[in-house]
């Protein structure tokens, strides 16, 4: 039987509630689809901290390196905010992307049908929106070198963060996104500030030369970051896949992401290249939201993002479409038959906990897969 390694860091705040809705459909697709699954557990973020004194352990991040697919919930909260920089929890997740090599952030900004009210948009602005942002993962002013605070003596001190790219970085990160085009809408738009940056210009001629090169059948726009930030709330409806650097995507993907109604409905995946041997990517799968500690231990969370994040993991690391497909169907009906948590709520609509959302999406998920 094929066996399916999954490491599983559900972090801090709501992580290990939502971890614990996949944890059902996973046993589930074992029990019943003799799914293979093999689960292993470690620990991120503030909790690792706490176990180890680290963002993450040595032992943690050879499970992760072992591992097909990490799940991972969320990290932080305000029991870390004092603990010293190279080890606050939000270290644990930029070690697994780095060493990973997890350039590609895939963020899908999808608006359910059911929760186009939702939105802070007008809905028709909203309703079927379908965009895919490809962020940058594993370069530019995240981990750019210098990034220090320097005393200058005089009562002043200077901060640095260097933002940098080199040719290679923007070639593979603008043909996942031009592939990925291809199998969607079939439009590129690349998004950042030329005007003003050396590695915007950059930037803009390697996508513009990787296009021509080989993927011309794509259709490719150009827009200025701030300029595109106006346009996803404007119009956002005009784009299909979004490719950008790392800070600019952090920002515009929670803006899509809002789009959508809440932060709580969306899936990332962050993916390595092929291994050149068995073509396997390394992937990392997590929500976009963070760990909320405002409402982690009650019981309130939406799990959505983490489910779909898992149903993201069946599609890319284990190549089950059908699953995967039937999974983003539970959910979907799961919101048409008007079942919520607190923050997608609506008048008329049934306000459920994180359990039983989890629990209605596995019915509808076993029901469609009977
Ligand atoms: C994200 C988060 C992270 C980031 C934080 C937690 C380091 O905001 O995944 O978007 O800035 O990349
Ligand atoms: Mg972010």
């Amino acid at each position: 039987m094929t066996e399916r390694n999954l490491l599983l860091l559900p972090g801090d705040g709501i992580g290990p509630e939502a971890m614990a809705e996949v944890r059902k459909i996973i046993a589930y697709m074992n029990a019943e689809k003799a799914a293979g699954f093999v689960i292993e557990e470690g620990l991120v973020g503030g909790s690792a901290y706490d176990a180890h004194g680290a963002a993450i352990s040595e032992d943690d991040m050879a499970k992760a390196l072992a591992a097909d697919a990490v799940l991972f919930g969320a990290v932080g909260g305000p029991k870390w905010d004092d603990v010293p920089y190279e080890v606050r929890p939000e270290a644990g997740l930029l070690r697994l992307r780095k060493d990973l090599e997890l350039f590609a952030n895939l963020r899908p900004a999808i608006c359910y049908p059911a929760l186009a009210n939702a939105s802070s948009l007008k809905p028709e602005l909203v309703e079927g929106l379908d965009i895919l942002i490809i962020r940058e993962l594993t370069g530019g002013v995240y981990f750019g070198e210098p990034k220090t605070i320097t005393d200058l003596g005089n009562g002043q001190k200077r901060a640095i963060d260097t933002q940098v790219y080199d040719t290679y970085e923007i070639e593979r990160i603008s043909a996942v996104a031009f592939e990925m085009a291809r199998t969607r809408g079939n439009r590129v738009c690349s998004m950042e500030k030329r005007n003003v940056m050396k590695s915007g210009v950059l930037w803009n001629q390697v996508v513009t030369a990787t296009h021509k090169e080989k993927f011309s059948d794509v259709k490719l726009e150009h827009m200025l970051a701030d300029a595109g930030g106006m346009q996803l709330v404007r119009a956002p409806k005009q784009f299909d896949v979004i490719v950008t650097d790392n800070l600019f995507g952090d920002m515009l993907s929670d803006v899509a992401a809002m789009l959508t109604g809440s932060l709580g409905m969306l899936p990332s995946a962050s993916l390595g290249a092929p291994d050149a041997k068995t073509g396997k990517r390394k992937a990392l799968y997590e929500p976009v939201h963070g760990s909320a500690p405002d409402i982690a231990g009650r019981g309130t969370a939406n799990p959505i993002a983490m489910i779909a994040s898992f149903a993201m993991c069946l599609r890319y690391s284990f190549n089950m479409v059908e699953e995967a497909d039937r999974l983003e169907k539970a959910i979907a009906n799961v919101l048409d038959k008007g079942i919520r948590t607190g923050d997608i709520m609506a008048e008329g609509a049934t306000e459920v906990g994180t359990v039983e959302m989890g629990d209605a999406i596995l019915a509808e998920f076993k029901a469609l897969s009977a």
